[in-house]
C-alpha cells in the first residue's frame, strides 16, 4: 500500500500485528513491550510515539502509544486501520470514577462511549450516533477478568475534550445517564473502528473518584496497569 509510511507512523507494511494495545503514554507502550512480549522489535517512534511488535504466548501482538484525547487517538487508529491492515485496537488506560459503586483500581469495560466532542460530525449522520465496542472483544475481556477475580463494571464511559472543565455540572449531568467514568479516547477509537469495520475495545482502571476525590498512588497505578495489560494480552 502507498500509504505507508504516513506523516505519523515510519513503520513498514506487515510490521504491526493484527492487534494492537494502546496505553496513552508512550513510556508505558516501551514497559509493556519489555516486560510481557518476547522478541520485542521498535517499529515506530515518530514523535516519541513508540510501536513495538513481539509475542505474547506464540501470538503476535502490537503496542503503540495513543497519546491524549480524541485528535490523537483519532489518527493513530485511522492509520493503523486503514494503512497498516489492523484489525482490533484495544485501548488500555486510566478513567475517572462517576459511579458510587467503583473504587479505586476497579476496571470499567466500555461497552459504549458517550462524548461532548464534535468527532462524529465529519461522518455527517442525521441523528447521534452511538459508539459502542466490538461485542467479540467485549465477550473475551469479560471472561477473562471474571477469572482474575478484579472487581469490575461494563457500561459507558464518557469520553470527555476537557480535563478541566470549568463547568462543575458536567459530572452530575452524566452520572444521571449512567455513565460509569470519564477518559479521553474511547469515542474516537470507537467511531474509527465503526466506520472500516474493525474491533475496538477500551479497557480502563479507575486512577481517581469524582465522586470520593480519592486518587491512586504511583505503585497502585502500576499494578493496577499490569491487570489491564493482562487482560488485553489475554483477548489479543
Ligand atoms: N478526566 C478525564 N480523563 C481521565 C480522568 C478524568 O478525571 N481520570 C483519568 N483519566
Amino acid at each position: 500500500m502507498s500509504n505507508t509510511p504516513t506523516p505519523h507512523i515510519a513503520a513498514k507494511q506487515g510490521d504491526f500485528a493484527k492487534t494492537v494495545l494502546m496505553p496513552g503514554d508512550p513510556l508505558r507502550a516501551k514497559y509493556i513491550a519489555e516486560t510481557f512480549l518476547e522478541d520485542a522489535v521498535l517499529v515506530n517512534n515518530v514523535r516519541g510515539v513508540q510501536g513495538h511488535t513481539g509475542t505474547y504466548k506464540g501470538k503476535r501482538v502490537s503496542v503503540m502509544a495513543s497519546g491524549m484525547g480524541m485528535p490523537s487517538i483519532g489518527i493513530y487508529s485511522y492509520e493503523l486501520f486503514h494503512f497498516y491492515d489492523v484489525d482490533n485496537i484495544i485501548r488500555i488506560g486510566t478513567a475517572g470514577a462517576m459511579h458510587k459503586d467503583l473504587k479505586i483500581r476497579d476496571v470499567v469495560i466500555g461497552m459504549g462511549a458517550c462524548t461532548d466532542s464534535n468527532f462524529a460530525s465529519q461522518f455527517q449522520l442525521p441523528g447521534t450516533y452511538a459508539p459502542i465496542a466490538s461485542y467479540e472483544l467485549l465477550r473475551k475481556a469479560v471472561d477473562v477478568v471474571e477469572s482474575m477475580g478484579t472487581h469490575y463494571m461494563v457500561g459507558n464511559l464518557l469520553s470527555g475534550d476537557v480535563f478541566y472543565n470549568d463547568n462543575e455540572r458536567t459530572t452530575e449531568l452524566w452520572q444521571k445517564m449512567g455513565v460509569l467514568a470519564i477518559e479521553m479516547e474511547a469515542a474516537a477509537l470507537y467511531m474509527n473502528a465503526a466506520r472500516c469495520g474493525k474491533n475496538a475495545l477500551a479497557i480502563c482502571t479507575i486512577s481517581d473518584s469524582m465522586v470520593t476525590g480519592e486518587a491512586t498512588t504511583a505503585e497502585e497505578r502500576q499494578s493496577s496497569f499490569n491487570d489491564m495489560v493482562k487482560i488485553a494480552l489475554e483477548i489479543a
